[in-house]
C-alpha cells in the first residue's frame, strides 16, 4: 500500500520542510509553505539492488549514438535556438507571458512537422478552440492528434499506444499526476510530473515540449529545480504592443545559449524573421534628426536597430528623461557624460528616448547610437542614413571597443552601409582593406560629432 506522506513545500523555491514555518528558510519568502501530500512508496535499499532493470555500466566506445538525431521543426528559428533541431528524447520547456504566443508556436511547428507524429495535449483549450486557431493559422495535417487532458497518466498511456514522435503538453501547469495529492499547479505536481515526462521522454526516445507559466517576476512558475530537471529552457519574450517576439534559450544541454530566434505576430501567426535589421531601420530617405543606427548584438547575432530621441527644452524645473528599451540610468549617466566630457548643455533639456521595434537593449555597443541620436536632435542636424556606429562609451567620453566588431562590421557593410564609426582602440586585427564599408576609428566623442555633424 502506498504510504502517504505529507510536506510543506515553498511555491516559491520548491524547498521542503517536515513542518510549517512562516519563512523559507532557503528563499526567505513569507507564506510561501503549502501542506502537500506525496503517496509514494519509499523505495527500500533491498528493492534498489536487486531491481532487473539496473543498467551496467559501460565505456563510452559501448555507448550507440547516431548523428541527426534532431528534428527538423520547419522553422529555422527555432531550430536554430534549439542548437541544430529538436533533439529526439529530449525535454524543452517553452516559458513566456500569457497571450505572448506560446501555444501559437507550439501548434505551428505541431502542424508544420509532416513528417513526424505529432500528440498534442491542451488542458488549456478546449478542441474547438485548438481547430479555430489552425484555421486562423491555415495549416492542416493529419500527422498530428488532439487530445484535451489534464491527467498525466491518462496522456502517457494515449502516448503508448499513438507512438508519436512529439508530444507537446500545453501547459505543465494545467497537468496533474495521480500519483500526487496536491493541487493542479503545486511545486511537487508540477516538479513530479516533469520528472515522469523527462523519464518518459527518455525511455521512449521522444521530444515532449513543455510549455510554462512565468510568474510576475518574469520567471517560470514553479520551483527553480523545474528548469533543472529538463534539457532545455525557451523563454518567449516581447512587447505587448510590438509584434516581434524573441526566443531566446535560456539553457541547452544540446547547443549554445547565445542564440536567438525572431518572429513577427501577425494575423496568420507567428512569421519568422531572418533578417531582423531590414525591419528595425526604417527606411526613412527623409533628412529627419534625431535618428541614429547602431550595431547590436543578441547572444551571437548581429543587428542594426534605429535609436530614436527627442530633446526639447524643460517646460519644469526638472528635465524629464524617458527611454523606452533601454536602461534610464544608463541613459542619464551619458548624459552626465554628454555634459561633463563634452560640453553640451542638456541639464536644462528633456530627452526622449526610444529604441524601434519594442526591443529591449542591454549591449553597452549602443550607447555610441543613443549619444549621437540625442546630440543629431540637440543640434537639429540629420546624421547620414548611410553611416551607422558602434561603440560602448566611457565615463571620461572616450568610446571603448566592444566584443565581436567584425561580426557587427560585416552585418553592417551586408545592409549597404557606407560608414561605420567604431572605436579606435583594439583595431590591431582587423584588416581594412577586405571591407567595402569604410570604417572610421574615433577615440573620443568630440571627433566623433565634428566626423558627423560637421
Ligand atoms: P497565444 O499563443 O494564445 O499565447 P500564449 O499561449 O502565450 O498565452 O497567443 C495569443 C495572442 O496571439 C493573441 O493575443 C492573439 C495573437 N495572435 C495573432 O495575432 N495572430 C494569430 O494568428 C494568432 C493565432 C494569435
Ligand atoms: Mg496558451
Amino acid at each position: 500500500m502506498a504510504k502517504a506522506r505529507t510536506v510543506f513545500i515553498c511555491q516559491n523555491c520548491g524547498a521542503e520542510s517536515a513542518k510549517w514555518l512562516g519563512k523559507c528558510l532557503l528563499c526567505n519568502e513569507w507564506n510561501t509553505l503549502v501542506e502537500e501530500v506525496i503517496k509514494k512508496e519509499p523505495a527500500s535499499k533491498g528493492a534498489l539492488v536487486s531491481s532487473s532493470q539496473t543498467s551496467k555500466p559501460i565505456t563510452l566506445e559501448q555507448i550507440t549514438f547516431t548523428h541527426g538525431e534532431r528534428m527538423d521543426t520547419f522553422y529555422q528559428e527555432f531550430n536554430r535556438v534549439l542548437g541544430g533541431g529538436l533533439v529526439k528524447g529530449s525535454l524543452v520547456l517553452v516559458g513566456g507571458e500569457p497571450g505572448i504566443g506560446k501555444s501559437t508556436l507550439a501548434l505551428q511547428t505541431a502542424l508544420s512537422l509532416k513528417n513526424f507524429k505529432t500528440l498534442y495535449a491542451s488542458g488549456e483549450e478546449s478542441l474547438q478552440q485548438i481547430k479555430m486557431r489552425a484555421e486562423r493559422l491555415n495549416l492542416k495535417s493529419s500527422n498530428c492528434f488532439f487530445i484535451n487532458e489534464t491527467s498525466l497518466e491518462s496522456i502517457l498511456n494515449e502516448s503508448d499506444a499513438l507512438k508519436p514522435d512529439l508530444i507537446i503538453i500545453d501547459s505543465i501547469q494545467t497537468v496533474s499526476s495521480d500519483m500526487i495529492d496536491a493541487s493542479v499547479g503545486s511545486v511537487s505536481q508540477v516538479r513530479e510530473c516533469t520528472s515522469t515526462l523527462l523519464r518518459f521522454a527518455k525511455k521512449t526516445h521522444t521530444a515532449i515540449i513543455l510549455i510554462g507559466h512565468i510568474n510576475k517576476e518574469g520567471n517560470l512558475a514553479g520551483p527553480k529545480t523545474l528548469e533543472h530537471i529538463v534539457d532545455v529552457v525557451l523563454q518567449f519574450e516581447g512587447d505587448h504592443n510590438h509584434s516581434y517576439r524573441i526566443l531566446r534559450s535560456q539553457k541547452n544541454r544540446f547547443g549554445s545559449t547565445s542564440e536567438i530566434g525572431i518572429f513577427e505576430m501577425q494575423s496568420v501567426g507567428l512569421v519568422e524573421v531572418a533578417n531582423p535589421s531590414e525591419i528595425l531601420i526604417s527606411p526613412n530617405e527623409e533628412k529627419l534628426s534625431g535618428i541614429s543606427i547602431g550595431v547590436t548584438m543578441d547572444g551571437i547575432r548581429p543587428f542594426l536597430i534605429e535609436v530614436q530621441s527627442l530633446v526639447s527644452t524643460a517646460a519644469y524645473g526638472t528635465p524629464q528623461r524617458s527611454a523606452t528599451g533601454f536602461d534610464t540610468r544608463r541613459l542619464n549617466m551619458l548624459l552626465a557624460v554628454l555634459e561633463k566630457r563634452a560640453g553640451f548643455r542638456l541639464i536644462s533639456k528633456d530627452v526622449f528616448l526610444n529604441i524601434t521595434g519594442g526591443i529591449r537593449i542591454d549591449d553597452p555597443a549602443i550607447d555610441l547610437a543613443v549619444v549621437t541620436a540625442i546630440l543629431s536632435s540637440n543640434f537639429d542636424n540629420y546624421i547620414n542614413h548611410q553611416y551607422c556606429v558602434c561603440g560602448e562609451v566611457g565615463l571620461s567620453g572616450e568610446i571603448r571597443p566592444v566584443n565581436r566588431i567584425e561580426q557587427r562590421i560585416r552585418e553592417a557593410e551586408k545592409l549597404g552601409f557606407k560608414k561605420i564609426f567604431i572605436s579606435k582602440a583594439g583595431l590591431k586585427n582587423i584588416t581594412f582593406e577586405k571591407y567595402q564599408i569604410e570604417i572610421c576609428p574615433i577615440g573620443k566623442i568630440e571627433h566623433l560629432v565634428k566626423a558627423l555633424f560637421s
